[in-house]
């Protein structure tokens, strides 16, 4: 059966950030179904051109993955510093700012991203925007107090006038969904994001909010794949 386009330009972008990988690296994989196409490829050439690579996942998903594919999978402590991550995003701008967490592994993403030398954003054209905040920002919290902490989330995106329509904890299911780190998210309908860093800093300041969506200045180049089954390098 074929790829749908949309695959096709998820694909095209995982095997272009391919060429990046060189023997005996230490690589961070990202989470999502674009960076789920770069792990298979990545398995693939490391099997057929039998490459020593080490690898650190931002998942659980991404680890099992990566070990079906044929990858060796340390923590990022015993990595202890990475020379490459390749990655998803929700949102990209023409700054290469993020909105990451779609797939709820923001914060191991971030922490990954920001322990390597560089980070590369695959992601097809729909992902490209002028400004951050179309997508909801996921905010990660701790579950004590989750209610308080969203209350003050949400007053601190209405003092910002950022807010917009709704936030609301993510689910899964009937119950809510819960991070790899045992945490919650909530999801922050935002108006347009005009000071990302701001916003970002003020979030991060709020007790029981562990990590926001927002990777502001981690990402080095984005990939992107086109349905016709073209790149560009951003
Ligand atoms: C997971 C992420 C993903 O990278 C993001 O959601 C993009 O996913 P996909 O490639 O499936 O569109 O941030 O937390």
């Amino acid at each position: 059966m074929g790829l749908d386009r949309s695959e096709i330009a998820k694909r095209a972008a995982a095997k272009a950030a391919l060429d990046l990988v060189r023997d005996g690296m230490r690589l961070g994989l990202g989470t999502g179904s674009t960076a789920k196409w770069f792990v298979d490829l990545l398995g693939e050439r490391a099997r057929a051109e039998g490459l020593d690579l080490t690898c650190v996942a931002t998942s659980l998903r991404t680890a099992r993955q990566a070990e079906s594919a044929g990858l060796k999978v340390v923590t990022l402590d015993e990595a202890g510093w990475l020379d490459l991550t390749v990655d998803g995003a929700d949102e990209f701008d023409p700054d290469l700012n993020l909105i990451k967490g779609g797939g709820g592994a923001l914060l191991q993403e971030k922490i990954v991203a920001t322990a390597s030398d560089r980070m590369v954003v695959i992601a097809d054209q729909s992902k490209q925007v002028e400004h951050l905040g179309a997508f909801p920002l996921p905010v990660e919290i701790v579950t004590f107090g989750w209610e308080t902490t969203k209350a003050i989330v949400e007053e601190t995106l209405e003092d910002m006038d950022v807010a917009g329509t709704l936030t609301t904890l993510r689910m899964d299911g009937d119950e809510p969904f819960v991070t790899d780190c045992g945490n919650f998210i909530i999801d922050c309908r935002l108006k347009r994001i005009g000071d990302a860093d701001e916003l970002a800093a003020q979030l991060n300041a709020i007790p029981g909010v562990v990590e926001t969506g927002l990777f502001i200045d981690i990402c080095d180049r984005v990939i992107v794949g086109y349905e016709d089954g073209g790149v560009e390098v951003l």
